[in-house]
């Protein structure tokens, strides 16, 4: 364990698995309290044990980002036990399926689960926190997508449109020194991504990449660990794509 992060509060949303549980013990192996969120309980249980192996402290709570007032409940229990947040790391999302396979035909109820989770989600709980994130002059990471840049499904709209909310926000929450980044990880290999995308699609994807290797959750704690540090600290208002270089190759999700 190194201190890098010590006396330091850092809140991650889907910390039960995949990106969220890499972002959990990157900060917290660097000496950071980690707050985990999520609705996998028993995820996010593991991945508070795994903290806790790593030298950190963690705590965990329960909170769907599609529900307002579980966000709020959430933000009330965080701001109570934390005047200071320094980071808010909004990765939750909903990725696999139905909502990556178009847009037609989904009907209002599911648009509207998609984008509470992916995109509203992430807003309401970061204005809620931002007595905390102002008291810490914190940083807001915005769990993007390469989707984004290619918005042909359902998931890279709600992405594409966090993306706008990114910018707004990194200009709204500036009044309080607080910087908003999105991070757009490429084909990033998570249990999740693992199953939600078919072996040959995987190796297309992959080979479209121009670092030979496979990109991991690592990766992409490691892109939250530098934001989060004085190297980082005059990053604002962007997204910043970790992608191998897919985007070179245009994609083609
Ligand atoms: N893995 C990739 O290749 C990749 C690429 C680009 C973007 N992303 C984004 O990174 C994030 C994490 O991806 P992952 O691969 O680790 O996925 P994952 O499915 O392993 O993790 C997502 C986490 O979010 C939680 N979650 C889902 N719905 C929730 C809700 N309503 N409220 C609270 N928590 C909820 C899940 O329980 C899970 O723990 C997502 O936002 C995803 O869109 C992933």
């Amino acid at each position: 364990m190194t201190d890098t992060f010590c006396g330091r509060t850092v809140l991650v949303t889907g910390g039960a698995a995949g990106l969220g549980r890499a972002h959990a013990l990157a900060f917290g192996a660097r000496g950071a309290h980690v707050i985990l969120a999520d609705i996998a309980e028993a995820g996010m249980a593991e991945t508070k044990a795994l903290v806790e192996a790593a030298g950190g402290s963690a705590s965990a709570h329960c909170c769907d980002m599609a529900s307002e007032a579980e966000i709020a409940a959430l933000a009330e229990t965080v701001l109570a036990a934390h005047p200071r947040l320094d980071v808010l790391i909004n990765n939750a999302g909903l990725h696999m399926g139905e909502i990556a396979r178009g847009f037609f035909g989904l009907g209002q109820a599911k648009w509207q689960h998609y984008l509470a989770v992916n995109t509203l989600g992430p807003v309401l709980l970061a204005e809620a926190l931002r007595p905390a994130l102002a008291a810490a002059k914190g940083l807001i990471i915005n769990k993007s997508s390469m989707a984004s840049y290619q918005p042909a499904t359902a998931y890279g709209i709600t992405k594409a449109c966090l993306n706008v909310f990114t910018h707004a926000m990194a200009m709204q929450f500036a009044a309080d020194e607080i910087r908003c980044v999105g991070i757009a990880p490429g084909l990033m290999e998570t249990p999740a991504a693992k199953d939600g995308v078919a072996e040959d699609n995987w190796q297309r994807l992959k080979g479209m990449q121009l670092v030979r290797r496979q990109g991991t959750a690592e990766d992409i704690a490691n892109m939250a660990v530098f934001l989060a540090s004085p190297e980082g600290s005059f990053v604002n208002n962007q997204i910043l794509l970790c992608d191998g270089g897919n985007q070179m190759r245009g994609f083609r999700i």
